[in-house]
Order: C-alpha cells, then structure tokens, then sequence
C-alpha cells in the first residue's frame, strides 16, 4: 500500500524542473526512490529534505539536495501521516521529524500527503498520540504544562536515553482520548513555555491521497471541497 501510493503520487504531482520536498517515514522512503528514478530518467529536480535520513537516502539515490534557504518555494512536497481526518486535517512526527516536516510544508504550494487506509480516523487523536518537539532544558517541567491540557505526556526514549531529533530536542508523545478541538489545542500547545513545535498539521494538505488494502486509490480533496462548498471559512 505504502509503495503504491507514494509512487502514485510521484507520477501524478511531480514534473520535471520542479522544486521537490522530500517527506520522512516509511511512505515517503518509497516516494524518494521513484524520485530517483526519475532524475536517473533525465528529470532535473531540486530536492529539500525533512530529515537527515531522508536527505542520506535521496543523496544515494542521486537526487540533488539543497538547503530549503537555496531555494525560493517549494512546488510540491510528498509527505507521510499518522493520522488523517475527514477534512484532511493530521497529526505527525511518530517517525520524529514534525519540526522540519511543518517548516518545509510551510514553504511548500502544493502539501500532498501519502497514506494507507489505516490512517483514516474519524477524530484526530484517537489511534496516536500527539507528538509534540520541546526543548531539553527543562523538559519534565514543560511536560507537566502539557499534562494539564488533558493529556498524558510521555517521553519519547531511543533505548535507554531520551530520542533528540535532527534539530536536538526532545519528543514527548502526548496521548489524547481524541481531539476535539484541534485549533485550540495547537494555539494552547504552542503557547506552553519550552514547546518547540506540534504534529498537528492544520490546513496544510493540499491533496491526501490513500490507498486501502486491496490497491484502490483515492483523492480526498475531493470530498472534502464538496463539503466545504459554499462555505468561505472552515469552521473549527
Ligand atoms: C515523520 C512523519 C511521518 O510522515 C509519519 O510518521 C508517517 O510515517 P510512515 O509513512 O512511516 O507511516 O510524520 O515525522
């Protein structure tokens, strides 16, 4: 499913002369390979990655990656999700780059998400918790302002030591029993003192395209467009 859909979304967003955003995960790994096929193809693309695993791994594939300060917009980003709402709003970061994955989405026209089925929910917060990056220097502390915006804050651990992420923070995943406010929670999330960043990725999806187990493709843009029509805000 994974590989599917990440090829599939390569092959309908991707041209060439385009600047690219690489996601981060295990669907976005099978994006960035049919990336390299096409520049081994002949397409010229300019690449910015969400990670530096993502960047080691295009480099092997002989993309050309650039800092996202070399270039001016992205054109498209192909990225990976937890979790996927009925209006195309997510949480990530479970693979632990939430931080450069929202600049870069933030730089980005066209946000186009690659998921499995599995990650279709009703509400957000209801499968996985909700990543959130802070700084070391007192995190226990920032841990606790968390806990008391009705969650269960945990550390997340890479053995032994707590995980640090590309940009040496620490990740507490905080456990929800869903969201039901998700524009209140980031404005709430973000306000705490030693947050750095949050997996909820609001309004940034341009297209999320799924895959369900038996290889059947679909668009969401298209449901949720209907559903939005007629309305000039979305309602949150
Ligand atoms: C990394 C992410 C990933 O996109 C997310 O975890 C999905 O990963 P996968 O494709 O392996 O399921 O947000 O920070």
């Amino acid at each position: 499913m994974k590989k599917t859909i990440a090829e599939e979304a390569v092959n309908r967003f991707i041209k060439d002369g385009m600047v690219v955003g690489l996601g981060t995960g295990s669907t976005s790994y099978f994006a960035i390979m049919k990336i390299g096929e096409l520049v081994s193809s002949g397409y010229d693309l300019t690449c910015v990655a969400t990670s530096i695993q993502s960047e080691k791994l295009a480099k092997s594939c002989g993309i050309t990656v650039m800092d996202l300060d070399q270039v001016g917009s992205i054109d498209v980003t192909i990225d990976g999700a937890d979790e996927v709402d009925p209006q195309m709003q997510l949480i990530k970061g479970l693979g632990g780059a939430l931080l450069r994955e929202k600049i870069v989405a933030a730089a980005t026209i066209k946000e186009v998400i690659v998921v499995d089925g599995n990650k279709i929910v009703d509400k957000l917060g209801t499968t996985c918790p909700l990543p959130v990056e802070v700084l070391p220097f007192g995190h226990e502390h920032t841990s606790h302002a968390l806990k008391k915006l009705g969650c269960e804050p945990v550390l997340r651990m890479a053995g032994e030591v707590p995980f640090i992420t590309d940009s040496g923070n620490c990740i507490y995943d905080c456990k929800f029993e869903g969201i039901d406010r998700p524009y209140y929670l980031e404005m709430a999330i973000n306000n705490t003192t030693g947050v750095v960043e949050n997996g909820l990725f609001l309004n940034t999806a341009y297209e999320v395209l799924v895959c369900d187990k038996h290889g059947k493709i679909s668009a969401m843009s298209e449901a949720v467009n209907e559903k939005l029509a007629g309305k000039e805000i979305r309602v949150f």
